[in-house]
């Protein structure tokens, strides 16, 4: 793991954007995972302004969410599909037949689910996955205990992130119980994954997955076994790793041609 702290959310999310746009540049049918909820939306934000100033070609990317709500309509305020389209989709000149989310109304779960993966096993595996944490160490919506081998497949959420997320709901009780998300082996399986945690609530939770032991009490914790991952930290989400210095210090002096 790579772990890189920077001073604030903004400069972890621009150094974030600037290994996107090294591989969509690189390939521009690049396979993106992509993720909801407050963590990347700076990120999304420099992937607009990279692309609005002329540097940044989406016509060819397709990508794959991780989660969505069952229950949720795609026009549904607080789905993942309105999520994406407000926060990053209709602002870039993505093709929306490259787009895949999974469908929160799918009358077949199992069903779906099978066919997310051969959707993403189709077009050759994520290139590039993009990660959030929750408090409880999920990734995606992989809760504490889920299969660390798991693929795509409903979820239970835990009280902890329907607490956490109540914010976008106006209510706890408006959360939904059931997600559909990618599993940690179908995460495990992108080339590359991009883990970003900001604020002092995630500080628990990234000591864990970063230095803890690996454990699906923190299914993020999975991402040691992963060969190359990268962990945008601001300074609050890395107060409680033990091993801060270290990082900073390889983080410095990069060689050259390692630098982002
Ligand atoms: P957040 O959620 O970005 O809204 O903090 C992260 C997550 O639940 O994975």
């Amino acid at each position: 793991m790579e772990i890189i702290i920077q001073p604030d959310p903004a400069a972890a999310s621009r150094l974030a954007a600037r290994v996107i746009a090294r591989l969509v540049r690189a390939r521009p049918d690049a396979v993106l995972g992509l993720a909801t909820g407050s963590t990347p939306l700076l990120l999304y934000r420099e992937l607009i302004r990279l692309h609005q100033a002329g540097e940044l070609d989406f016509r060819h990317v397709r990508t794959f969410n991780l989660d969505e709500y069952i229950g949720l309509a795609p026009d549904h305020p607080q789905s993942y599909h309105s999520f994406m389209w407000v926060n990053l989709f209709s602002h870039i000149n993505i093709d929306p037949q490259n787009i895949r989310i999974p469908d929160g109304l799918a009358s077949d779960i199992p069903a779906f689910c099978e066919r997310y993966e051969d959707q993403i096993r189709a077009v050759g595996g994520i290139d590039l996955q993009v990660l959030g944490i929750g408090t409880d160490g999920h990734v995606g919506f992989n809760e504490p205990t889920s299969s660390l081998t798991s693929r795509t497949r409903i979820k239970t959420l835990t009280e902890q992130t329907r607490r956490d997320n109540a914010r976008f709901f106006g209510s706890e009780a408006n959360v939904p119980h059931h997600v559909i998300t990618m599993g940690v082996g179908t995460v495990m399986d992108a080339r590359e994954c991009l883990l970003l945690a900001f604020g002092p609530a995630k500080a628990a939770a990234i000591a864990a997955a970063v230095e803890g032991p690996l454990s699906a009490m923190n299914p993020a914790s999975m991402l040691q076994m992963h060969r190359v991952v990268k962990v945008f930290l601001d300074e609050p989400a890395a107060t409680s790793l033990q091993r801060a210095a270290y990082y900073r210090w390889v983080y410095e002096n990069k060689p050259e041609w390692q630098r982002l």
